[in-house]
């Protein structure tokens, strides 16, 4: 058993040898050394392979493919397998396949085709992990567990009558009498109310819009129940092969929100997450920045690992987006800015077959004499060199409040608009923050705020009595606190706060509104401060605060949309539109400015500035994004270019340079 290396920032991937010729795994070992690789997760879709018939497990071609890493000096993160079930599991097993909202089921054939709630599938999972953990805890080419693979990807919510038996016990836990399940849930509405836990289902597909409540728990549940699967395998394995971390992959991007990480980040031994690029964005790097902010928030502000990313196009997308030369190199050091001490992709080797052949990987169907290749032994190269900023922290002085539960609640149909989405206005505010070269960390409301300058409350549709007096507390102790429009509408049930909205931050912002006018799409609405707002208006009375802009036209013209309010040693600001970039940059200055926080560099337009603190000394991160090249003022040794820099860091086209600091 070996330690997971913290000499260097740790560079590799997915290997899958089971898709290739015994004879070719002492070459591909050979180009991992190449590659300057020095992990490789193993074994995340070979449950077919590892246990080809019920029971009998094979597991010769596992030990010399670990023997072969030992001897290559490269780390393993040992997959469970667990995250598919061979076709003789599904056949045998029928009742543990996915179900669909219309209750269709989810046939074997692509990957995940499993229940969340099956005991059985636990059961089967439970015993490859026991023989796994048996024969490999201590080989010295294990390093870390990777549990299953991106829970939740394909097979939640699963609406099966295992899922509904589940969903039931659940509740039960929860509320303890129909009773209080009764009340939660509103059901006087529409005659829902149920007389017994026997009545209750999955959210199933209703003749009309079904119970928002019950909507907002199964996805509670859903989580949990992945949970649950998870805290299994890890218990099992810290019981089977003790201190060897134990860690399963994320899906921190916002397009994927189906688990509440936030729960599920203390439960990892180190948090691991992929990420993978959004081609149709108008600027898939901004979303980069987000999620890996929002990702070492999960981890609770500790360094994390990047397990998957791509080095060029993914397959997935309507249109696959190769990366552009020098983004690979680029995009790795975005995230290891932002916290990542690994760098992982999927894949090493390109498939030849399935689904995913043309998926980019480290080592492609051309070849070794390719500019991928090359650029890939150069991120190896530049891997190895980041060895010192290993371990140290991001600096933050603002935060921007993150909670899936809130997202999940917002998104219920029958909302004022089918335009608002969660998380929207969270990454106007963040886009804004990196253009003024000032890092946020993404948090928790339940996480302590009282070290920063800067709280931003983005569209927190639901939000318990708790946080809003955190939010609060922040403002009082002297922070600068913007809240958006739809935040605090809901408790905890997602029920309405009476008395006008916001309902849980009313009396802090010193306003409150008695209807929502949501705007039509591509309607814009002018404000008198020259700026102008989308999607959103309300009729906003400011009893108790400054006006600082008012809607100039459309359906509110002289009503507040961006109110101030002095609160203790702090102030309380509430916006009622969504604002255009420009505003909306104009907007995180100011505040930025009278909280007295700092930027981080005074980047030009383009590039992103990140600094990482250690106890061995500070690092600045520069990132060019534009095809110009720049120049930031800035002295220090850049460990990638591996030269002094003295005054002005000049950066190419698309370049970076990481600084070491005084
Ligand atoms: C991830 C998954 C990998 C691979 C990759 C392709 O979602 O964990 O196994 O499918 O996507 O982008």
């Amino acid at each position: 058993m070996r330690t997971w290396p913290v000499d260097r920032v740790s560079f590799g991937g997915d290997y899958n040898p089971e898709q290739w010729p015994q004879e070719l795994w002492p070459a591909d070992v050979a180009l991992m050394q190449e590659a300057g690789v020095n992990f490789a997760t193993v074994g995340v879709f070979a449950w077919s392979w590892l246990e080809p018939e019920p029971g009998r497990f094979e597991m010769g071609w596992l030990d010399q493919v670990l023997d072969l890493l030992q001897e290559g000096d490269i780390a393993v993160d040992l997959a469970t397998g667990t995250a598919s079930p061979p076709p003789w599991f599904s056949h045998r097993y029928p009742d543990t396949l996915p179900v669909d909202v219309d209750g269709r089921t989810l046939w074997p054939g692509g990957r995940q085709a499993w229940c969340p709630s099956s005991p059985v599938f636990t059961e089967h999972a439970l015993r490859l992990v026991e023989q796994l953990a048996t024969r490999y805890h201590d080989h010295p080419a294990l390093a870390m567990w990777h549990v299953s693979n991106e829970y939740a990807c394909h097979n939640l919510p699963c609406y099966c009558d295992v899922s509904a038996a589940a969903f039931r016990t659940w509740l039960t836990a929860r509320y303890h009498s129909i009773e209080a399940l009764n009340k939660a849930w509103g059901t006087a509405f529409w005659s829902q109310r149920y007389s017994s836990f026997d009545e209750v289902l999955p959210p199933r597909r209703t003749p009309t819009i079904g119970n928002p409540t019950h909507a907002l728990d199964f996805a509670r549940f859903g989580s949990d129940t992945l949970l649950d699967q998870f805290t299994a395998e890890r218990d099992l394995l810290h019981r089977l092969s003790p201190g060897v971390p134990v860690t399963t992959n994320f899906m921190t991007s916002d397009h994927f929100r189906l688990l509440d990480y936030h729960k599920w980040g203390s439960e990892q031994d180190v948090v691991s997450t992929d990420h993978y690029l959004m081609g149709a964005l108008d600027d898939p790097e901004a979303e980069l920045s987000f999620t890996a902010d929002l990702t070492r928030g999960v981890a609770g502000g500790r360094p994390w690992l990047l397990i998957e990313h791509s080095t060029s196009a993914v397959n997935w997308q309507p249109v696959n987006v190769a990366k552009a030369p020098g983004q690979m190199l680029r995009n790795s050091l975005a995230h290891v800015a932002r916290g990542a001490d690994t760098l992982g992709f999927f894949q090493w080797r390109a498939s030849r077959a399935g689904a995913e052949k043309f998926h980019s990987a480290l080592l492609p169907h051309a070849g070794t004499d390719t500019r991928l290749w090359r650029e890939v032994c150069e991120l190896g190269a530049v891997s190895a060199r980041l060895g010192e900023v290993v371990g140290s922290r991001v600096e933050s002085q603002v935060a921007i409040l993150w909670d899936y539960q809130a997202g999940w609640a917002c998104e219920q149909p029958a909302h004022p608009s089918g335009e608002l989405e969660y998380g929207q206005v969270a990454h106007d505010v963040h886009a804004a923050l990196r253009a003024l070269g000032v890092t946020a960390d993404v948090v928790h409301p339940d996480d302590d705020l009282s070290a920063y300058r800067v709280v931003v409350v983005p569209t927190l549709y639901l939000c318990s009595d708790e946080s809003a007096a955190a939010v609060a507390a922040a403002a009082e102790r002297g922070a600068h606190v913007l809240v958006t429009y739809f935040s605090g509408i809901v408790d905890g049930n997602d029920h309405i706060r009476l008395g006008g909205y916001p309902g849980a931050f009313r009396d802090l912002l010193g306003v409150w509104s008695e209807e929502f006018l949501p705007l039509r799409p591509g309607r814009v609405v002018a404000l008198d401060d020259d700026s102008t707002g989308t999607l959103w208006t309300e009729h906003l009375h400011a009893d108790d605060a400054t006006v600082v802009a008012r809607y100039a036209d459309g359906p509110l013209p002289g009503v507040a949309a961006l109110t101030r309010r002095d609160v203790g040693a702090g102030a309380a600001w509430y916006l009622a539109t969504r604002l255009d970039p420009a505003a909306m940059r104009n907007l995180m200055a100011e505040l930025v400015e009278e909280a007295g926080a700092t930027a981080t560099a005074d980047v030009p337009a383009g590039v992103e500035a990140v600094r990482r603190v250690g106890e061995g000394g500070s690092w600045l991160f520069l990132l060019n994004h534009t095809d110009e090249e720049v120049s930031v003022p800035a002295t220090g040794y850049d460990l990638i270019a591996q030269h002094s820099v003295d005054g002005a860091a000049r950066l190419g086209p698309g370049g970076s340079a990481v600084l070491r600091q005084a």
